[in-house]
């Protein structure tokens, strides 16, 4: 009798501790997937198959700009960058000489566009050419170090972020000529369709009506919309595009903006407040907590609306 009621026991100890086990495999099996990641905020693998060919393009921009806040699982390099001694103008060290855009610059030209001169020179050449005659295979060879070992990519990028870069510089990159002259003033742009724009697609929530909701500067020395609009349209205009690395912030990509709709919305966000004197007279304008620095908007990683 006794030994019966045990062997009952332990089948149903044995039934429980089997059922806990098939759950959590289930959990981690759903765990692996984009959606399901978020929940346990542990880091998700990029899956790329759950995203359309615009969202890679974005994704690829947002690389190019920050690869390490695009991601969640790369490692982010203490050293400079194996080409970066080919140069000695440019100062910056660590990280940032691992950043597509500190080489080959935000309008793609590299030492032939704006970084041309000024701090951010390195006389490394651009990619626009380069992805012009260049098959996607090739694109992401380059990556791997296939034209240059010193430019293999693969010790930190997987080969999903490579193939979506390749695919940003082979279907994403615009040349920038066409919206902005040499001095970076928009070529056309309608003001008032630009005011539009951005009060319906960036005001709301995150930039507000005057783009000095989110403080991507310092305190004392504040960058808002306007000022990158006007210090550096070309990296205005790339962030327009592909999205902010990073943060939820939405993607002219993805959402299909038009030509005319990237240079309105450059043309407009030029006549937003580029310092605190100038935000000082949209002061009224302005709601509570404007001006300060927008935590859930920065400071975190991952790409797109699934980011932490
Ligand atoms: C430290 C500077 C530096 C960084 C950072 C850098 N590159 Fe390069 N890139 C170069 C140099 C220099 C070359 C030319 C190398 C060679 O001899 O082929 C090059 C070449 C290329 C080429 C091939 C161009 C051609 O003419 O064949 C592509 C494409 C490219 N880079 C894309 C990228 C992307 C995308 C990133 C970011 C993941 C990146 N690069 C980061 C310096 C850099």
């Amino acid at each position: 009798m006794k030994i019966t009621i045990i062997s009952i026991i332990g089948l149903i100890i044995i039934g429980l501790v089997s059922y806990t086990v098939a759950q959590m495999g289930h959990g981690m099996m759903r765990g692996g997937q984009m959606m399901e990641g978020m929940h346990d905020h542990s880091p998700v693998q990029y899956n790329p198959d759950f995203y359309s060919e615009d969202m890679r393009i974005s994704r690829g921009g947002q690389l190019y700009d920050n690869w390490w806040k695009t991601t969640t699982t790369t490692v982010k390099p203490v050293d400079n960058h194996p080409l970066w001694s080919q140069q000695n103008v440019n100062k910056r060290t660590g990280y940032s000489t691992y950043r597509c855009k500190e080489c080959h610059g935000w309008d793609y030209k590299g030492k032939d566009g704006a970084y041309a001169k000024g701090s951010h020179y390195t006389g490394f050449s651009g990619v626009y050419e380069a992805s012009q005659k260049k098959s996607v295979q090739e694109l992401e060879g380059a990556l791997k170090g296939s034209t240059n070992k010193e430019h293999d990519f693969s010790r930190y990028l997987s080969k999903e972020d490579i193939s979506d870069l390749a695919l940003f510089l082979k279907k994403g990159l615009i040349n920038t000529d066409r919206y902005l002259d040499k001095k970076g003033n928009p070529i056309g742009g309608d003001v008032n369709s630009g005011a539009y724009l951005f009060n319906t697609n960036c005001a709301h929530m995150c930039h507000g009506g005057p783009g000095t909701m989110i403080n991507f500067g310092k305190p004392d020395k504040p960058e808002f919309v306007g000022t990158i609009a006007n210090k550096n349209p070309w990296e205005l205009i790339h962030k327009v595009r592909s999205g902010q690395p990073g943060t939820k912030m939405i993607s002219a990509i993805i959402d299909k903006w038009s030509d005319k709709d990237i240079l309105d919305i450059a043309a407009y966000t030029r006549t937003l407040p580029k310092d605190l004197i100038e935000a000082k007279k949209f002061e009224g304008h302005m709601m509570s907590g404007e001006m300060g620095h927008h935590q859930s908007g920065i400071d975190t990683r991952g790409f797109g609306p699934f980011t932490k």
